[in-house]
């Protein structure tokens, strides 16, 4: 069984911001199959959970070519701090709330999503929810970049060999 990462995306409803992270991130990871990543997303909220992402994420996801469909909410969960080696925060609120949440020995890194994003000024993705389209594909954009920037880092971890641990 080769090794494997895992990379867990959050925002606060998981509607909107980290379904579409999982989305573009599962399709940027289809073109590196050595890796074996496990990609999910959740919330720090409960809001929304079990529902499909916002009808306008998956319409601007789908134009680029990402389906969104089969993905539904959940919140975080304290098993996610060990099972996943990163969980990966769209904006300060959300880091915060990971942050504060925290059990101790935990496995995973907790950073912002855009610590990732090469050449990119916002160290936040701004929540779309209640703006326009242009939010959805602000976002996109954003998240195309760090998801970039996200496979080069565990490529190159993967050739150092520093690549520990599979799934727990
Ligand atoms: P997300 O966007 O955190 O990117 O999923 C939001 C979705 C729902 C709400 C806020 C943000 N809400 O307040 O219900």
């Amino acid at each position: 069984m080769p090794e494997s990462r895992a990379v867990l995306f959050v925002c606060l409803g998981n509607i909107c911001r980290s379904p579409t992270a999982e989305g573009v991130f599962r399709h940027y990871a289809q073109g590196c199959p050595s890796l074996n990543l496990a990609v999910d997303s959740a919330g720090t909220a409960a809001y929304h959970t079990g529902k499909a992402p916002d009808s306008r994420a998956r319409q601007a996801a789908a134009r680029r070519g990402y389906d969104l469909s089969a993905l539904r909410a959940r919140q975080v969960v304290t098993e996610d701090y060990h099972r996943f080696d990163y969980l990966l925060a769209m904006d300060r609120q959300n880091l915060d709330d990971l942050l504060r949440r925290r059990p101790p020995g935990a496995r995973a890194d907790v950073r912002l999503l855009l610590d990732f994003a090469e050449g990119v000024s916002l160290r936040e993705v701004p929540d779309p929810y209640y703006g326009g389209e242009q939010g959805f594909e602000q976002v996109l954009d954003l998240v195309e970049a760090a998801s970039a920037g996200l496979l080069s880092h565990l490529l190159e971890q993967a050739g150092r060999g520093n690549n520990p641990g599979a799934l727990r």
